[in-house]
């Protein structure tokens, strides 16, 4: 009984450590980032210089790659408060526009990208990664469905607030997200992204019937 007892303890250390050791390897190396960016840099080799200038990661991408997403708890706050403090409102205080608008743009996935023109539309392509309204079956399912967004959640000052300032900057709340930075990085307008906050919070929208 007691062999089998120390065998049993053995493999659960043993278990541990390797858990331990891959946690350690999941940090990439200053080298292994030189290298995925000298990949990436070479793949847009002939890409204009608005465009290659986009390949320069900020502070907070940095210190996403180095810990390949899944920063310590630690480092993951003070990133989470350092993008919180990026935040910027409408001046006007007005956070949300209209739906219709804000269907639009959640269903506009050009913009932004290698082969899209310059100065043409630019969307939030929110329907790659999440469910919306119900009537649109191609969506993606890296993100929350948001369908019924407002029905369930209501509608006070303080859910208008967090889901502008989500769809502002989705790191000041989840550190390392794959969700765009959509005012932060200016993918979308001021009006866009009221207008988005309508479509998820409004009773007339489609989202919330
Ligand atoms: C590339 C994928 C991706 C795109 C594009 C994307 N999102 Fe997200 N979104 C996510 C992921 C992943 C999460 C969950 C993790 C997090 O909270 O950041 C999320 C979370 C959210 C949340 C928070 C949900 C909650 O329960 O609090 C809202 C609101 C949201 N997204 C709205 C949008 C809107 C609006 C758009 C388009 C303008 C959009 N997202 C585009 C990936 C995406």
């Amino acid at each position: 009984m007691n062999t089998i007892h120390a065998r049993a303890l053995a493999a659960c250390a043993l278990m541990l450590t390797g858990v331990a050791a891959a946690h350690a390897e999941s940090a990439s190396t200053a080298t292994e980032r030189a290298a995925a960016l000298a990949v990436i840099k070479a793949g847009f080799a002939d890409a204009s210089p608005e465009w290659t200038a986009r390949l320069k990661q900020d502070e907070a991408q940095a210190v996403c790659s180095q810990y390949r997403n899944e920063p310590p708890a630690k480092v993951r706050q003070k990133l989470e408060k350092a993008q919180l403090a990026t935040l910027v409102y409408p001046a006007s205080g007005k956070l949300t526009g209209d739906w219709r608008e804000g269907e639009r743009v959640a269903q506009e996935g050009r913009g932004l990208q290698f082969s899209d023109a310059p100065g043409g539309p630019v969307g939030g392509n929110c329907y790659a990664c999440h469910q919306m309204a119900p009537k649109e079956i191609a969506f993606g399912t890296l993100g929350p469905s948001l369908y019924q967004y407002g029905k369930l959640r209501g509608n006070s000052e303080a859910l208008v607030r967090y889901t502008y300032s989500k769809i502002y900057n989705s790191q000041a709340y989840a550190a390392c997200s794959n969700m765009p930075r959509f005012g932060h990085q200016g993918i979308l307008s001021e009006q866009q992204i009221r207008d988005v906050v309508a479509f998820l919070l409004d009773p007339e929208s489609p989202v919330n019937q």
